[in-house]
């Protein structure tokens, strides 16, 4: 039995006692008692705070009180609203300045801000631009004028198109717009799931030709960890698909040229950084179970497992790939998944069912279990396995599943202390960097005034602890971020 099952038993015999002694007005004390029995269970409701902790968990309550009662809270709204809001808030300053460990879950195609991608790399020489059909763009490094494609009928050199110009800033502006979803009133832009998601995609198609280009995607790396790094963040474990990737002269690179450009990169930016811990990947590619194996056999320090990725929603199942994901199992080897499971609203859907799968194929983590909450099952089986939920707020409001973020199912796992980690997803995408805006989202919104300094200590800590370093990297990174929290807390007296 779980000690707090047992603690629970205890106090629900002792105000059995109550009611038959006192009858009339429930004891006080024994209220008291009940209550700080319940905030106990929580994410961080163990955890002994400091003198000088409690000093700064009294003050951020404070500064919590009064973000509730302003008269817009931004959890309550839409983040493309609420992000100038979060911006001036005192709790998000403190947050962007607290060691939050690492991202777990943050995909390749969107690791770096957008700005960076026009105001960089679309300014390098030989960067060629065409305008689809659908008010789209595409990108393309060449020492040649492209040949046209079936996409792409006439391509531009942006280096001659921008000297036409003079004023780029509008023009630089539209292609920030191509490649986010930000847009003024999200409401009237994306009134469904499917617009949202479709717009989503043809982002992603107008970045590839960028961040494909060999020269690019090793600054492009570095640049991810420095954006993290920068938000006090210390480790990363990165979705991705590992294109190919091509250069000036058209010669393509295999995807172990993007796991070993990765590996270099980190090393590079750890050399830089000897505060930062490091970063893998977990690759994604659609069932290409073999091919993982084999990575994860010769890059073991980089390659941290699989997953399946793409829209739950429109994708196929777990169970659809059953034979290709028991394949490991089969060969005797070890191939660490961390499934995207249950990214919906709708119950008992394919997608919905795909939570218990991602567990009974041992899933490490588990990505979003948005549907978590409505699976009372899988969710004694996830406590325990000790299978971590990444969740993303943000992302779950900007692709429509929720609009007020206080009634975000992960307020049910922080409510009862299930493993969480707090992650971005899509940066890029949304107009985030790092994870600040995804733990204010956590610890104003959904965790609401219950969540203290210890549920984000804890958040921290599980960051490191359910990630997929091994044992004594873990002790590592744990011992590094102990020290930058230590900091942090004497920074703020
Ligand atoms: C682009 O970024 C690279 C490093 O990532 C840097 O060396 C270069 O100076 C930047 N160029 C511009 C135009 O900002
Ligand atoms: C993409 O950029 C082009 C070029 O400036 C612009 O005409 C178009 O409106 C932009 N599309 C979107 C969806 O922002
Ligand atoms: C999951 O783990 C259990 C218990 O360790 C094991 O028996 C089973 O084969 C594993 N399943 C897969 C698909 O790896
Ligand atoms: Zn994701």
């Amino acid at each position: 039995m779980h000690s707090w099952a047992l603690t629970a038993m205890v106090a629900y015999v002792l105000l059995l006692w109550f009611v038959e002694v006192c009858m009339g007005m429930p004891d006080p004390r024994q209220r008291d008692m009940l209550m700080r029995q319940e905030v106990s269970r929580q994410t961080g409701g163990r955890v002994i705070l400091t003198a000088a902790e409690q000093r700064l968990d009294a003050y951020l309550h404070r500064l919590k009180q009064q973000e509730m009662s302003a008269a817009q809270f931004p959890p309550a709204v839409h983040f493309f609203k609420a992000k100038p809001l979060i911006q001036s808030s005192p709790v998000f300053s403190l947050l962007r300045k607290m060691p939050k460990g690492g991202a777990l879950h943050i995909h390749h195609s969107s690791l770096v801000s957008v700005e960076w991608l026009v105001k960089n790399v679309t300014y390098r020489p030989h960067c060629y631009i065409c305008f689809t059909w659908d008010n789209s763009v595409r990108f393309l490094f060449s020492s040649r004028q492209p040949f046209p494609r079936w996409d792409c009928f006439y391509w531009q050199l942006l280096e001659t198109l921008r000297a036409k110009m003079g004023d780029c800033t509008d023009f630089d502006n539209s292609l920030i717009q191509n490649l986010t979803l930000f847009t003024e009133d999200p409401d009237t832009a994306y009134p469904s799931q499917d617009i949202v998601w479709e717009k989503f995609e043809k982002a992603f198609i107008s970045a590839a030709g960028l961040i494909t280009h060999a020269p690019v995607l090793k600054d492009y790396f570095y640049r991810g960890l420095e954006e993290l790094h920068q938000d006090n963040v210390m480790y990363l474990e990165l979705r991705s698909g590992l294109s190919r990737t091509y250069e000036l002269d058209g010669t393509i690179h295999d995807k172990i040229w993007s796991l070993k450009t990765f590996q270099e990169a980190t090393k590079q930016f750890v050399a830089d950084h000897p505060d930062f811990l490091g970063a893998r990947i977990i690759i994604t590619v659609k069932a290409a179970v073999k091919e993982a194996i084999q990575m994860q056999r010769d890059f073991p320090d980089v390659v941290a497992g699989f997953d399946l990725v793409g829209r739950e929603d429109s994708g196929r199942t777990l169970w659809y790939f059953r034979e290709a994901l028991s394949l490991p199992a089969d060969l005797g080897v070890t191939l660490p998944y961390f499934f995207h499971a249950g990214e919906t609203d709708e119950e008992g859907t394919d997608v919905d069912q795909n939570i218990l799968d991602a567990l009974l194929f041992n899933t490490t983590r588990i990505g979003h279990g948005y549907a978590l909450a409505h699976h009372p099952l899988a969710k004694e089986l996830s406590r325990k396995k000790n299978v971590a939920v990444e969740v993303c707020p943000i992302s779950n409001q900007v692709l429509k599943l929720i609009l007020d973020l206080r009634n975000h199912p992960a307020a049910v796992l922080m409510s009862e202390g299930h493993p969480l980690v707090i992650s971005s997803d899509d940066p890029s995408l949304f107009g985030t960097t790092g994870l600040s805006y995804d733990f204010y989202q956590a610890f104003v919104g959904i965790g609401g005034l219950k969540a203290n300094l210890g549920t984000l200590k804890e958040l921290a800590i599980n960051s490191i602890r359910y990630s997929s370093l091994p044992p004594h990297l873990k002790e590592t990174g744990l011992a590094m971020w102990q020290n930058k929290w230590d900091v942090f807390i004497s920074d703020f007296l």
